[in-house]
């Protein structure tokens, strides 16, 4: 009996340190048009189990956009395990002439060979464009105001 249970800690054990997983995703994230470069889309935070392992440099990642953009970037937050997703501001989500929605695969990878992807979807939300009178409109009120 005793052997059984160490056997099932000893497959506990295995599969814990095969663990590595991306929490806050996959989610949506809302961005508005036209935003500048640092502007915060989405948090999100690695789990590591068990601790020996890190998250191998340079992780987590973008690796992949649908449509393709450089649009966005991943800041990691020390050490790692806090993370933020960003905007780079170049190029401008301009909602009139670009996608208003993307899906960004986040890739993670520990130094003992466990991974993640999760994908984040970012909405771009309008922004109503400053109105522009034309000559119509000025004439129309002037026509009002000369009847009254
Ligand atoms: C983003 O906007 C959608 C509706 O357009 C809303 O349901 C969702 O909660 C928003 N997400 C965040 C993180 O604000
Ligand atoms: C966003 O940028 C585009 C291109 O620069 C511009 O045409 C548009 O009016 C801008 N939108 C807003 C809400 O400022």
């Amino acid at each position: 009996r005793q052997n059984v249970f160490l056997l099932l800690l000893l497959l506990s054990g295995i599969s814990g340190g095969r663990t590595l997983s991306l929490n806050g995703l996959p989610a949506t994230g809302n961005v508005t048009e036209n935003s500048s470069a640092h502007v915060l889309v989405h948090t999100f935070h690695v789990t590591l189990s068990p601790s020996p392992s890190e998250v191998v440099s340079g992780y987590p990642l973008i690796i992949n956009s649908n449509p393709l953009t450089a649009a966005f970037r991943i800041d990691p937050g020390a050490p790692h395990t806090y993370t933020e997703v960003v905007t780079t501001g170049d190029p401008d989500l301009d909602y009139e002439t670009m996608p208003h929605s993307f899906e960004l695969q986040i890739y993670v990878q520990d130094t003992a060979g466990a991974s993640d992807l999760q994908i984040l979807t970012v909405q771009i939300i309008d922004v109503n464009e400053p109105p522009v009178f034309h000559g119509n409109l000025a004439d129309q009120s002037k026509r009002t105001a000369w009847k009254q």
